[in-house]
């Protein structure tokens, strides 16, 4: 691909987004031929170290955390001459010249394209601070070649995002500004634009005449590992329903878009956040189920609950578990209830969307027919397996007709483990070559804060919650089974892998 001369700029260089994700990515994007012939890498932080001590930095990293960690001595010193650190504080007006004289000289050597990439891996409270330093000290007056990256949180409710796009509305035009969110970076999130849309047999049964609701559940082994400084004042439903779970929504309900344009596509997912029913504090009872969780046993581990965890408030009404019924009021999906769940601690660690769909209209298969029926259903499992299965009814082999449900899987076989690119890496790509498709637009942003606010206000005033109320290793709370038998349903996982 033809890119521009680039220069990244990484705020937050010596944090752990960095060394677990953002050199790893650029590494193999290197290894692989994707960043352009002239680039710099520059990391930046408070810290005074030099180019050696961060080339170490992100040489550790990428040894724990890249799926090409042991590619690293092939072309590891060729990568580090471009690389370097220049230390950074907001605070210090001399610093940020420092950094703006540095730009400038690799820009004249680079030539007149150069494209400079500023990427805040910081905690949110800097992102304003530091785009407005940007805008004060002349680094980002180049609006044509100048693009900032932003990392989630992005705001905390629907007020302090407004404000904080706002500041960035000041300084930076839309075009430059790209909103992360992981999950659309993913090879198997990906895949399901192309399994909707470069496909004519699944189309005409994508709707309410023959899906009956559909699934979108995340579950992690992990609890909050050492991020509970955060975590404690987020909770799930801003972690990652919010962002990631409401994108995967998108994606399964959006209409065709008509042409893989970015703004076309974000402007059909933003028509479907808009379908969406809004909450109201009856609704938010009926149709919203959070949960905390207390100690437990993962994988034979014994774990301790989160209000014992590191940095969590003892007494702390967080949620670290959340369903949703989600229902979408327009021709489409009139009726069919879209589950979302996510949740901390939680039996397995998968992602997988369930679409089923309806009964058959007529039995013509007797009891004795019948081991086991099953609706139709299709599965997208996005990891750790990545997979799509088609779940059919079959005749079992043998002299009578005995039905059974068999998968027939597309299962990614052909793909290496190390060949799939990880989203950083995806992510990465596109914002050199200037690709909004997966990143988050202004409005989809608040329209998703819009959506929750009537979930979290109700949350936040109702304190009269007994948390914790599911067990680590457990599947969630009870009543996140009853949200979803009411309509008699239940949450499907899948069977866990062993390793041979
Ligand atoms: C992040 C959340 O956005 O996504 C974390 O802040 C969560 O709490 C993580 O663990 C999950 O991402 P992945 O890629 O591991 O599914």
């Amino acid at each position: 691909e033809n890119i521009n001369p680039t220069i990244i700029v990484i705020f937050g260089g010596t944090g752990d987004l960095n060394s677990r994700k953002l050199g790893p990515a650029l590494y193999n994007l290197y290894l692989e031929g994707f960043m352009p012939e002239k680039f710099e890498l520059i990391g930046t932080a408070r810290s005074n170290l030099t180019d050696a001590n961060y080339c170490d930095f992100l040489e550790d990293g990428i040894k724990n955390f890249s799926r090409k960690g042991k590619a690293l001595k092939k072309d590891w010193q060729k990568f580090t001459k471009h690389v370097s650190y220049t230390p950074a504080d907001i605070k210090d007006p001399e610093s940020l010249i420092t950094l703006k004289n540095k730009i400038e000289k690799i820009q004249e050597e680079f030539g007149p394209d150069t494209q400079v990439i500023y990427y805040l891996a910081v905690a949110p409270k800097f992102f304003s601070a530091i785009a407005d330093s940007l805008h004060k000290y002349g680094l980002a007056g180049d609006k044509d070649h100048t693009r900032i990256v932003i990392e989630k949180p992005f705001g905390h409710d629907l007020e302090s995002a407004q404000e904080l796009n706002q500041m960035l509305k000041q300084h930076f035009r839309e075009r430059q500004i790209y909103r992360i969110d992981h999950y659309l970076g993913k090879e198997a999130v990906q895949n399901i634009m192309a399994f909707r849309f470069a496909n004519s047999l699944f189309e005409p049964l994508w709707n309410r005449n023959y899906i009956e609701h559909v699934q979108i559940s995340v579950s992690e082994s992990i609890g909050v590992e050492d991020r509970g400084g955060y975590y404690d004042g987020a909770g799930a439903l801003r972690d990652m329903i919010q962002n990631h779970l409401l994108q995967l929504l998108c994606i399964i309900a959006m209409e065709p878009p008509t042409s893989f344009d970015a703004n076309e596509i974000r402007d059909r997912k933003v028509d479907a956040l808009k379908s969406i029913r809004k909450f109201t504090n009856d609704s938010v009872r009926k149709n919203a189920v959070r949960g905390q969780y207390t100690d437990g046993w993962i994988n034979g581990v014994e774990v301790p609950g989160y209000r014992s965890e590191k940095d969590v408030n003892p007494e702390s009404n967080t949620e670290t578990y959340a369903a949703i019924k989600f229902n979408i009021d327009n021709w489409r999906w009139q009726g069919v209830p879209f589950y979302l769940r996510t949740g901390k601690r939680m039996q397995q660690s998968s992602s997988i969307i369930t679409i089923q769909f309806k009964d058959v209209p007529h039995q013509i298969f007797q009891n004795e027919s019948v081991e086991t029926w099953q609706q139709n259903r299709l599965i997208i499992s996005i990891q750790p397996e990545m997979s799509i299965r088609l779940q059919v009814q079959a005749k079992r082999p043998g002299l009578k007709m005995v039905l059974n449900p068999v998968d027939m899987i597309f299962d990614y076989k052909g793909a290496k483990h190390t060949d799939t690119p990880e989203a950083y890496e995806t992510l990465l790509l596109d914002v050199m070559t200037g690709d909004q498709t997966l990143f988050m637009r202004v409005d989809q942003v608040e329209y998703a804060w819009e959506l929750l606010m009537p979930i979290l206000n109700h949350w936040e005033n109702k304190t009269s919650i007994s948390f914790p109320n599911y067990t680590s290793g457990s599947w969630g709370p009870e009543e996140a089974e009853a949200l979803i038998a009411k309509n008699g349903f239940f949450w499907y996982s899948l069977p866990i892998k062993h390793k041979d």
